[in-house]
């Protein structure tokens, strides 16, 4: 089973970024150990802060790998072209969010995602990613 995490802007900051609300880990440590942890899975890790290159990378996977698990960052509640790219791919993607969304500030409520996801998973923190491939497993 081949699945993609799929990272947009600032979660390269994650560990460092508003901690109280992103938690204090970096992503790559928890990657690593998701990797350890699902051997039989092949992982793979994509993060930019370009719309563009998330868009590319949609392409490039989307209709060869299991599933994508995407957090798309802000892009989520702006991205027309992001929710385009998603609707022209076949592989399933899960929104996943880290943060409850819902319980934040009215823009971040709007997901241009959501009606081209397969599911939506948000507000459990890094667990939000175990969950997500857990879902795909
Ligand atoms: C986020 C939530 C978004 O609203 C925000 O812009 C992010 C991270 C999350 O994982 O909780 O960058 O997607």
């Amino acid at each position: 089973m081949k699945i993609l995490v799929l990272n947009g802007p600032n979660l390269n900051l994650l560990g460092k970024r508003e901690p109280e609300i992103y938690g204090s880990e970096t992503f790559e440590d928890y990657f690593n150990n998701l990797v350890k942890k699902y051997a039989d899975v092949e992982l793979h890790y994509y993060q930019s802060n370009v719309e563009g290159e998330l868009i590319n990378k949609l392409h490039e996977v989307g209709f060869d790998f299991d599933g994508i698990i995407f957090n798309a960052g802000a892009y989520t509640h702006t991205s027309v072209a992001i929710g385009d790219a998603i609707k022209g791919i076949t592989t399933p993607v899960i929104e996943l969010h880290i943060s409850n969304v819902h319980s934040r500030e009215e823009f971040r409520h709007v997901s241009y995602i959501s009606p081209v996801a397969k599911g939506v998973i948000a507000g459990f923190g890094m667990q939000s990613y175990e969950l997500a491939l857990q879902s795909f497993i």
